[in-house]
């Protein structure tokens, strides 16, 4: 007889099933014993009478948490089951042992941190984790439904994008490399033979902030396209949104129920159009509706960010940005502002994502490059984008876990990511 998922054996109602898994919770008397088993889809109570069992009962009291097991029995409906269904057993056999499993009931977020990989096996992980690959999924399905292709850029890379404090510096043999904080800059040299082009991958951001949205290793989503305005660059970002968010609503309902998150947003931000709104006008609401003033220049924080999305459903694209807080690749706009958006997501979840027009003007970009503190002649293979049948081109990034951790509506970015990587874990 065939293993079955658990799903599938309560999807079967009736009649003999044989499933596997993990033993999540047990209980019981002399005569009868209540273990409940999970496996990746779902839990489910098998019931073990001694009479069944005679003497092999007592095998039953050295099944811990977490031991592997395998039962055999008739499945029913049963209100009172914690998922609608028992199996009485008729048969089982212990696969792995487990004594003293660390994480037992109540347990303090540094233990669960330290036990990562244990916890990964938690219901919260696994509802947060299926709701992360729906995401991955959505976003390869987005771009290549747009004739985007899959471009990789290297991890090592010779200089900064993002600016130089926030890098992680490389030994590599006698010299010194970075680990990316953008697959970007490549990818601006990529789009000269694609055009339009996408990825997935890790960046690195050595941002000394012990805050609820900041990983030191994170994955990015990030596209680049030739012969692209900056409204054709916002408008993916918003289509990119919607598909992603659509795409979980559809696939991950009982995921959403089990992290208990109220849809209002996700329903919003799938159906409606976005919120549009220049940094300068920002300033104006942040004045009247939130009695918070910012001095024109002055970067928004995230207590600005937060403000402003509480008073909207979807997410918010800020644009026209002032010069001198953004990054020395973004086109130069009116008024010392430059082509370039942030998405902020509902619910104070801060910014999801970043993109901009790319500035085309290479003495331009030189004289920015200088102005950081950089040797235009680090990135001579840049400049060649310039030089060599430049084209008006563009693209954005967004952060996959600031997304999972507003989607699942979680606490704090670590949870989004099974190993999550700050500035002061980086074990398990
Ligand atoms: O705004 P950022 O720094 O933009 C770029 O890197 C551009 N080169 C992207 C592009 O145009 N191709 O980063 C993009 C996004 C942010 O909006 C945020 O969602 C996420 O990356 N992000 C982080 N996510 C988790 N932890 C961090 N430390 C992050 N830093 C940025
Ligand atoms: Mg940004």
């Amino acid at each position: 007889m065939e293993y079955l998922s658990i799903e599938n054996a309560m999807k079967q109602a009736k009649g003999n099933v044989k499933i596997r898994g993990w033993v999540y919770r047990e209980r019981g008397s002399n005569k009868l014993r209540f273990i409940i088993i999970r496996d990746s889809t779902n839990i489910i109570q098998c019931v073990f009478e001694k009479d069944t069992f005679q003497e092999r009962f007592e095998e039953l009291k050295n099944v811990q948490i977490e031991t592997s097991i395998e039962v055999e029995g008739i499945i029913k409906k049963d209100e009172r089951a914690p998922s609608g269904f028992e199996i009485n057993a008729t048969n089982f056999k212990v696969i792995g042992e487990s004594a003293n499993f660390p994480i037992q009931k109540d347990q303090s977020q540094e233990l669960l941190n330290d036990n990562r990989h244990l916890w990964l096996r938690s219901r919260k992980m696994n509802a947060i984790l299926k709701v992360r690959s729906t995401i991955f999924g959505a976003i390869h399905e987005y771009f290549r439904s747009q004739g985007f292709y899959e471009f990789h850029s290297p991890t090592l890379q010779s200089t900064q994008s993002e600016g130089g404090s926030d890098v992680f510096e490389v030994k590599y043999f006698d010299t010194k490399l970075y680990l990316a904080q953008t697959w970007q800059l490549p990818a601006e040299a990529g789009i000269f033979s694609l055009e339009n082009i996408y990825t997935i991958a890790p960046s690195f951001r050595a941002e000394k902030s012990k805050t609820s949205r900041h990983l030191t290793e994170y994955w990015h989503a990030e596209m680049e396209m030739a012969w692209a305005d900056f409204d054709t660059i916002i408008s993916h970002g918003e289509g990119l949104l919607k598909h992603v968010v659509s795409k979980v609503l559809e696939t991950n309902k009982k995921e959403l129920e089990f992290l208990e998150r109220e849809l209002d947003d996700l329903t919003a931000t799938a159906s409606k159009p976005f919120v549009r709104m220049t940094y300068t006008d920002a300033l104006k609401i942040l004045k009247e509706k939130c009695n918070l003033e910012v001095e024109w220049g002055k970067d928004l924080r995230t207590v600005e960010e937060d403000e402003l999305s509480k008073l909207y459903n979807t997410p918010i694209i800020v644009t026209h940005y002032p010069k001198k807080v953004k990054a020395f690749y973004m086109k130069e706009s009116a008024n010392d502002t430059v082509l370039g958006c942030d998405f902020i997501a509902p619910k104070c979840y801060g910014e999801i994502i970043g993109g901009s027009q790319r500035e085309e003007n290479i003495d331009e970009i030189k004289s920015r490059l200088k102005e950081q503190g950089e040797d235009p002649k680090d990135y001579e293979f840049y400049l060649d984008t310039r030089r060599y049948g430049s084209v008006p081109h563009g693209g954005f990034g967004l952060g996959v876990e600031r997304i999972i951790t507003w989607i699942c509506g979680l606490d704090n970015i670590r949870d989004s990511i099974p190993f999550p990587r700050t500035m002061v874990r980086y074990y398990p």
